[in-house]
């Protein structure tokens, strides 16, 4: 088998779970933060399971960009440099800014996050790096860059505001949950998670590829069903809820 047919197939396996995840998380919440739960066997913090679920994207990709064999094109090099400012910040720094204490994170998600997060990483930047054409300096203005990579960055700075904006909510050592209100959040009750699938949105059609499509793919079917049952938290834990605001789309959904 080569490894060309076991990209293949793991693309495809990729594309058929996020179908498959979609569904199942309609009908039960993944089991961490506030859904945390007796049942799901043994668990870890949670700083320590963001950090050994999210370490493997920078350092997979990364080893795929040194071992890829392409040139180092400047479109290659904002490529890394777009993944990296996500996923350094997501493994590294993200962890140790959570507050409160928070519930375990069942090992049994944490082992699906590193397996996703490792396969994700190893399609992507093995397409990018080995598989796919070169990019040259040329696709920096193709419009499908010029406008993923605008995506990108809008979905990178609201993820990142969005995230903050929650952890402002809390005092140091304090657990419990408020009603966010500000910016954004008097839209729509994730904005986190809006920027999240723009940022890979904006991937995908930056990088037009597969790999990249995938990853889209698996946002929203991770992140929308989330959406709607913190909504749904949101609206029975605090009767006050503001009536208009939306899960996700403003004015939308
Ligand atoms: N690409 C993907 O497929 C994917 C998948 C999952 C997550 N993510 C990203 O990872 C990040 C974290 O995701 P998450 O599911 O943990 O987000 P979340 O449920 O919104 O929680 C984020 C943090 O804010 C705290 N928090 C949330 N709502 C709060 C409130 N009303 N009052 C006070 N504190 C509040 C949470 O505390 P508790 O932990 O105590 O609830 C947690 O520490 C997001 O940026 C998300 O986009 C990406």
């Amino acid at each position: 088998v080569t490894e060309r047919a076991l990209f293949n197939g793991l693309l495809l396996a990729m594309f058929v779970l996020a179908g498959l995840v979609f569904v199942a998380l309609f009908f039960m919440e993944a089991p961490y933060g506030r859904y945390a739960r007796h049942g799901w066997g043994l668990g870890l913090g949670r700083r320590m399971a963001w950090l050994v679920m999210e370490s493997a994207s920078p350092i997979v990709f990364a080893v795929c960009f040194w071992s890829g064999g392409h040139r180092y094109t400047p479109a290659m090099l904002i490529f890394l440099l777009m993944w990296e400012a996500h996923y350094i910040h997501r493994a590294f720094i993200y962890p140790f800014s959570l507050r409160g204490t928070g519930g375990k994170m069942p090992v049994l998600i944490i082992a699906f996050g590193l397996l996703f997060n490792t396969a994700n990483a190893y399609l992507n930047g093995r397409n990018l790096f080995h598989f796919a054409p070169e990019y040259g300096s040329e696709w920096l203005r193709d419009p499908r860059f010029i406008a993923g990579a605008a995506l990108f960055v809008i979905g990178f700075v609201l993820n990142r505001w969005a995230d903050r904006a929650l952890r402002g909510l809390r005092r140091p050592g304090e657990s419990g949950y408020r009603v966010p209100g500000r910016g954004l959040y008097k839209l729509v009750s994730c904005p986190n998670y809006l920027g999240e699938i723009i940022t890979w949105t904006g991937w995908a059609v930056a990088t037009w590829s597969l790999p990249g499509l995938a990853f889209a793919v698996w946002t929203v079917a991770n992140l929308a069903p989330r959406a709607r049952s913190h909504h749904a938290w949101y609206r029975q834990r605090f009767p006050d809820y503001p009536p208009q605001r939306k899960a996700l789309l403003p004015g939308l959904w």
